[in-house]
């Protein structure tokens, strides 16, 4: 391929849906742009390239992307604009979005971000000739882990990091392995030493991504044959992963997400439950309470062993937070069934559960294997009668912190108002307290005794340290 070398500082415009993989992936890709000289806005206005980083987990993140693309339409009719699709849609729709969107000048799919570069460069030469020719690069990778690249971050606190890519489970509702291709682990040497650049570099907190993360595995002898760094002559797996970096020195707290619940064996509970930088909350995606809808979903685990596995994590350390996603309205899913899921919910106790109608995706197992029977009057009641309940539980939960003082990280200015401070503690709970008379920046760990509790917040004041 032509090297287009640049010959003035093009600005980017960079929009992120969907999960935080994306958001990390937006960090390599913004790396990588620079790298080659352009910069970045926040103003679509004044941009020379938009793009945007795409989610297709449901039809209503399509459904953002189309509206986002419909208001392009008007402005590169005024001037010119290069138009990029990235990310899980660009990969997984690549033939409708080339036939039905004749804007855009650039796909390109999780695993072809290095591409990127010179394709944005080749559609700005071409637009600039008065030409059009779309550039594509959609290949999925079974290797691809970006490792060498370092994301441009832009966080100060939080720090993304993918420590795995892909996702093998093949779960029957989910596009995931189709957009994002095989699993694959990085060497947890890289993962080591970026951490520790993270430190120097100011981050408190580091946040371990995958779409599957506890699936983690890297066979450093396998690495050894290959001669890649890191040949230690042994295995690892998500727990010795995490416990590693939690180990890193100057790191204060680690998050992780997306785990899967087949995957937590006791060493990994362990850690979680008992290391003090790790923090005390698990993203435990239930997606249904009711077996045979469990086996037509793929999820490889029945009612039984998810609750034991929260009576497990339970026994270890009573304070990890849970919280969950649950998919309402699977394929001939009825009554009785969406009510064992309405009891699991119930009967759990999570601090918050992420409710979705079930949306039909192209390729997967179930639009190939099962029709989409549930009504959509159906799927929304499920869907507000798991919310309203859950919304009853994260209450009455919020309220039992009242008069307790916990360590928060300060993350910046609240929402609401640029007097208060917006943190998060420990179990991942927000938590919002008046700057007034504060000596706090951001990344600090303070005191806060709650004062008062709403659904998703805690409010409180900062006790003296
Ligand atoms: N890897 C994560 C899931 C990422 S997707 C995991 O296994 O937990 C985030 C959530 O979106 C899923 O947990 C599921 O609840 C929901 N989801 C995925 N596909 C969906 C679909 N087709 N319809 C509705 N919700 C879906
Ligand atoms: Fe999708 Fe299942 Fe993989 Fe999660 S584990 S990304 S739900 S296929
Ligand atoms: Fe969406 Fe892709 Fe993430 S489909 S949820 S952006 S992995």
């Amino acid at each position: 391929m032509n090297l287009v070398t640049i010959d003035r500082a093009y600005r980017v415009h960079i929009e992120t849906f969907g999960c935080q993989m994306n958001e990390y992936d937006t960090e390599l890709v913004r790396s990588l742009l620079k790298a080659r000289g352009f910069t970045f806005t926040e103003d679509r206005e004044r941009a020379d390239v938009v793009l945007m980083n795409t989610c297709a987990i449901r039809e209503n993140a399509h459904s953002k992307v189309y509206g986002h693309l419909a208001e392009l339409k008007a402005l590169k009719r005024q001037r010119h604009l290069v138009v990029g699709v990235l990310g899980c849609m660009a990969q997984n729709l690549k033939e409708e979005l080339t036939e039905t969107e004749p804007l855009v000048d650039v796909l390109a799919g999780p695993d072809s971000y290095r591409r990127l570069p010179d394709l944005l460069l080749q559609a700005i030469e071409v637009q600039e000739q008065g030409l059009k020719q779309r550039g594509m690069a959609v290949e999925l990778s079974e290797y691809e882990t970006y490792d060498d690249i370092l994301p441009e971050r832009t966080d100060g606190v939080n720090a993304w990091l993918a420590v795995m890519r892909g996702c093998d489970n093949f779960c029957s509702f989910c596009v995931v392995p189709y957009t994002r291709g095989r699993e694959r682990s990085r060497d947890p040497q890289g993962i080591i030493r970026e951490t520790e650049h993270l430190v120097a570099q100011g981050h408190k907190q580091v946040t371990l991504l995958g779409q599957n993360v506890n699936s983690y595995q890297f066979d450093a002898r396998e690495g050894a044959r290959l001669g890649a760094p890191g040949a230690g002559g042994c295995d690892w797996d998500f727990a010795r992963l995490i416990t590693a970096v939690a180990d890193v020195p100057g790191i204060e707290r680690v998050r992780f997400t997306s785990p899967h619940p087949k995957d937590f064996p006791p060493a990994l509970l362990d850690a979680v439950a008992g290391h003090p930088k790790i923090c005390k909350h698990i993203h435990l995606p239930l997606q249904s309470g009711n077996d045979r809808i469990l086996d037509l979903m793929g999820r490889s685990y029945t009612r039984t062993e998810y609750l034991d596995l929260v009576d497990g994590i339970r026994k270890r350390n009573a304070e990890i937070a849970l919280t969950t996603d649950i998919i309402c309205g699977f394929c001939s899913e009825t009554e009785e069934e969406f009510l064992d899921t309405y009891r699991v919910v119930q009967d759990v106790g999570f601090h918050a559960a992420y409710v979705f109608k079930y949306s039909e995706r192209k390729h997967t197992i179930a639009a190939r294997k099962y029709p989409d029977d549930v009504s959509e009057a159906i799927k929304s009641d499920r869907v507000v009668r798991i919310v309203d309940m859950q919304t009853g539980i994260a209450f009455r939960i919020n309220q039992e912190m009242i008069g307790r003082t916990i360590a928060t990280m300060v993350e910046g200015d609240a929402k609401r108002s640029s007097s208060q401070w917006k943190g998060r503690a420990d179990n991942s709970l927000t938590v919002v307290w008046e700057k007034d008379g504060s000596r706090a920046r951001p990344g600090d760990l303070v005191p806060i005794t709650v004062s008062r509790a709403s659904v998703t917040t805690l409010f409180g004041t900062e006790a003296p340290a």
